[in-house]
């Protein structure tokens, strides 16, 4: 098979088990240029997702920017979630402390000087709140044309999981949503309808485990932490939410996709952070995102088994 050109990709998120199984795939992948990795303030506070940013990069090998985010969302406070990802934002098994020094330069100054040096324009994967990507917009405004897509992990066309109404990420920064969805750059969005499908089963967390090697280790670890919380919730897997926004740029054949308007509601006694989706195009609006809304699960859990496989290859 041909050589695949690499996508120039900026990953940001808030690490997080399932941002750090993202980033995970993201480099084994090898369909990612990797240019830099921002972390927002989201399951935890900024400090501890940076640190958490640092320490995933080191245990997968990933030498690429990184740069600490804004400490909170545009103009709300911090809301983190340790009931999801424990006090350090990325608890269960220890990982390596971090050879990646952060950047001298912010995330929203590297996310920029990164869009002015990359010869194409380059996708951002957004795996947490997007204040930081809201804020690069905002204060450049001038680099869009340098964005080619915003693919995200957040809201739910049917439903939210922080409220009835609203996703986590939406939740945290509402206002940042609503600069990214507003922004005209094309969206890529992986909402809780298609990422409470993706799940990985126990069978597949044997799978990645079998493979060998410390970071397989790891991220069965990780998986079976993620999978603890959402057992007790009645799941039979653990859902792959920030994973189904790269899987989304390598493997669209997985899923069922679907363009449409998008509006980011930032008021609201019961419904601040929904992502209204315009599912009969009843708003006269043109659709601003590509909405994915069901996925093919063991093929999913299949591509990721089978990317790990470079981690085996890496550490022969
Ligand atoms: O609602 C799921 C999202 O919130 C995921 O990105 C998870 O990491 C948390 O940030
Ligand atoms: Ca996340």
């Amino acid at each position: 098979m041909s050589e695949q050109r690499k996508i120039p990709v900026i990953l940001d998120g808030d690490p997080g088990h399932d941002d750090a199984i993202a980033w995970t795939l993201a480099h084994a992948s090898g369909r990612f240029d990797i240019l830099a990795v921002t972390s927002c303030c989201g399951n935890q506070t900024i400090e501890k997702t940076t640190y958490n940013a640092r320490r995933v990069c080191t245990l997968i090998g990933l030498d690429a920017p990184i740069g600490r985010g804004c400490p909170h969302p545009l103009i709300t406070e911090p809301m983190n979630a340790p009931s999801v990802h424990g006090e350090s934002g990325l608890d269960g098994p220890v990982l390596p402390e971090p050879v990646m020094d952060v950047s001298a330069l912010g995330a929203v100054e590297l996310m920029a000087k990164t869009l002015r040096e990359s010869h194409e324009p380059v996708t951002i994967v957004a795996t947490g709140p997007e204040t930081n990507v809201a804020a690069l917009l905002l204060a450049h405004p001038e680099l869009k044309p340098k964005i080619k897509r915003i693919s995200v992990m957040g809201g739910g066309i049917g439903f939210g999981n922080w409220t009835p109404a609203a996703e986590f990420n939406i939740l945290v920064d509402p206002e940042a949503a609503k600069v990214v969805f507003t922004s005209g750059i094309p969206i890529l969005m992986a909402g809780l309808d298609v990422t409470e499908k993706a799940l990985i089963l126990p069978e597949d967390f044997a799978r990645i485990r079998a493979i060998g090697g410390k970071v397989c280790s790891i991220v069965a670890e990780w998986l079976e932490f993620f999978y603890i919380f959402h057992r007790n919730l009645g799941y039979a897997g653990a859902p792959m939410h920030d994973p189904c926004a790269v899987m989304a740029l390598i493997h669209p054949e997985v899923f069922q996709m679907r363009d449409m308007y998008v509006a980011i509601e930032t008021n609201g006694e019961y419904c601040k952070g929904t992502t209204v989706g315009d599912f009969f195009g009843t708003s006269g609006q043109e659709p601003n995102a590509t909405c994915i809304l069901g996925v093919d699960r063991q093929a999913f859990a299949d591509r990721l088994v089978e990317a790990m496989e470079f981690y085996k290859e890496a550490e022969a």
